[in-house]
């Protein structure tokens, strides 16, 4: 999976008008701020840096938010038309958790979590197009998203905290103190948790599915395709790339980033 530059800003627009849309003073200019100031890296991060897992691919991050943001709003017109409590939080919540669920894989401040594979082998022979930035000190995905939120003086309620860290569901052992108990004061008050998990786990389930199941088939050219470095190695069609569309794209500064869009 490749995605055009075109193609790439398309989504970071679709992105901001989520914001727009849904994101309410005064938190609303304050996150329009932030990604603007994150704007290079966002735009062009992968959702994660192996193959094997999703979205491995330029622009990859923000395609798998906008999948997750829409499986959201439907996973809540199912939730709603079969009875779930809909006073319990609202549809801002829900677009900001699923919005913000996987910010802290972009890294910290100063660094980026995903950088280019330098170890060539493992590009030729494994696909890795990426590799983890070991600059950045561990942190799971959603304290890092908390952190980054707060730090930048954009708050969220009680409900967006408990989801944004248990978005992983119980694929994530911690979230068993949150998600594993028979005592009802225990329990979540909302619903918002199990959507954004259910909607994270059908984005990704979908985005394994685009990516893999071509190759699993058999097919000797798509088993072919998987071990190449398709994703960062090989050049599309960019005449369309520098178009006054695409105006954000030609102004990176970070030279990670503008290899990165050398090869797209
Ligand atoms: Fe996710």
């Amino acid at each position: 999976m490749k995605l055009t530059a075109e193609q790439i800003q398309e989504n970071w627009d679709e992105l901001m008008e989520y914001i727009e849309k849904y994101i309410s003073e005064p938190r609303k200019e304050k996150l329009l701020e932030f990604y603007e100031q994150y704007s290079e890296r966002l735009m062009l991060m992968p959702a994660s840096h192996k193959k094997e897992y999703y979205n491995a691919f330029p622009g990859g991050y923000v395609e798998h938010v906008l999948r997750v943001i829409r499986c959201s709003l439907k996973q809540y017109d199912l939730w709603a038309s079969e009875g779930m409590d809909d006073s319990t939080f609202n549809i801002e919540e829900l677009v900001f958790s699923a919005l913000n669920h996987d910010l802290g894989k972009m890294g910290n401040e100063e660094e980026e979590s995903y950088i280019p594979q330098t170890d060539q082998w493992r590009k030729d022979k494994l696909g890795e197009d990426y590799m983890f930035n070991e600059k950045v000190p561990f942190s799971s995905v959603p304290d890092r998203a908390l952190y980054l939120l707060q730090s930048h003086g954009i708050f969220y309620t009680f409900n967006e905290m408990l989801a944004i860290q248990t978005h992983d569901g119980l694929y994530d052992e911690g979230n068993k103190k949150y998600l594993v108990s028979f005592i009802p004061g225990q329990k979540p008050r909302t619903s918002l948790p199990y959507i954004l998990h259910q909607a994270d786990l059908m984005a990704s389930r979908i985005e394994f599915e685009r990516e893999w199941l071509p190759k699993l088939k058999g097919d000797k050219k798509s088993l072919e395709s998987g071990k190449e470095n398709f994703t960062l190695g090989t050049k599309p069609n960019t005449s369309k790339k520098l178009s006054t569309k695409t105006k954000a794209l030609s102004s990176f500064k970070s030279d990670g980033l503008k290899n990165m869009l050398d090869n797209l």
